[in-house]
This record gives structure tokens, sequence and C-alpha cells, in this order.
């Protein structure tokens, strides 16, 4: 099984040909995911990078980067976007993807981060404790696509932004 460990410099090239390789068949991909973190990073907005690796090889990576939700101009309101998460297509479905999520939520609960939301199938995303939110909207995607898991008693609603490195 794979060790999960953040991320660091010498892995940066390797996050970019990962996450390329796990999006290149996912037809709803625009295929800029390995972009959108390598700009996370440049902007030091990357608050979660964890990779997955197997016998020296990287086999997943997922990332967390801060979201204005609601109303606050103050960007972060302790709320963060998982995403993107990609793992090796040769290695998919082996519970890789799901301890790679699992260990962002129990970094960003440990950090004192309010909730996280991610964009994604609700299917896959549920089992994590992510749900819609009646209000709280990320604008151009169907509501169904759009989930929330508060750490706490609230969710903020209205509407969601991400880091501008998400284009
Ligand atoms: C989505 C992804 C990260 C999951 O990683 P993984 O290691 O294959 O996932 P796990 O092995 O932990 O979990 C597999 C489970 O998730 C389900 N699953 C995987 N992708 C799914 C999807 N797009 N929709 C619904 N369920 C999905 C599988 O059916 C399986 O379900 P089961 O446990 O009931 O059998 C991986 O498939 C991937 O990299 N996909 C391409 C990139 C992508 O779409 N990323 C997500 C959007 S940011």
């Amino acid at each position: 099984m794979a060790t999960i460990r953040p991320e660091n410099p010498a892995d940066n090239a390797g996050i970019h040909q990962l996450v390329e390789a796990a999006f290149a068949p996912v037809e709803q991909s625009d295929h800029t995911e390995q972009h959108i973190v390598d700009a996370l990073r440049v902007a030091g907005a990357l608050t979660v990078s964890l990779v997955a690796e197997d016998n020296n090889t990287l086999v997943g990576h997922v990332a967390a980067s801060p979201v204005t939700l609601g109303t606050s101009a103050e960007g972060a309101h302790g709320w963060y976007g998982i995403g993107p998460v990609a793992v090796a297509p040769q290695r998919q479905g082996e519970g890789i993807g799901s301890a790679l999520m699992e260990a962002a939520l129990a970094r960003l609960r440990a950090a004192g981060a309010a909730g996280a939301v991610v964009l994604g199938e609700p299917d896959y995303y549920n089992r994590f404790g992510f749900h819609p939110v009646p209000g709280l909207e990320y604008p151009g995607v169907p509501a169904k696509y759009f989930t929330a898991c508060s750490f706490g008693p609230e969710i903020p609603l209205g509407k969601a932004r991400y880091h501008p490195a998400f284009g």
C-alpha cells in the first residue's frame, strides 16, 4: 500500500505528470489540472499538497487551497477547496484516492479549518462527508456537483470562489 506524505520540491515535476496522466482520459476535464497545481504552488496557495508514494514512485496526489464562501471578502474564511485529486490510471480502485481524501481532510481539520468543498461526482465525495448545501453554489456548476463538508456547525451560504489559479 502506498505511503502518504507532504510534497517536497523534488516532487514538482512528478506531480505535474501524474495529474496530467490521471485526467487525460476524463471526458469532463479540460486537461488543465496539472497547471492549476503548479499555479497554486507558485502563488503560495497550495495549502495542502500530499503525495501517495509506492516504491519511490508517485501514484497519487491531492491538493487543497483556500476558497472564499458567502459574502466574506477576507479570502479563506477557514474554508478550503480540495482538488484536484489524482491517482495514476494503473493504480485506481485500490483505495489510494480515498486515503488521500481522508488525509487532506485530517490535515485541514488539524490546522483549524472550518470545512472543505469539492467540485465533482457527488457519489464519490459523499462517502467522505460531502453533501450539497442548499444556498451554497459554485456559479456555472449544477448544484449536485458542488458539495461541502463542514467541520463545525456552520456553513456560509452564497457563492463560492476558488483561487484565481483555477482560471
Ligand atoms: C477519482 C480518483 C481520484 C479516485 O481514486 P481511486 O484511488 O481510484 O479511488 P478509491 O480506490 O479510493 O475509491 C474507489 C471508489 O471510488 C469510486 N469512484 C472512483 N471514481 C469515481 C467517480 N468519478 N464517480 C463516482 N465514483 C467513483 C469507485 O467506483 C470505487 O467505489 P467503491 O469503493 O464503492 O468500489 C481516481 O479515479 C482518479 O484519479 N480519477 C481521474 C481524475 C479525477 O477524476 N479526479 C477527481 C476529480 S478532482
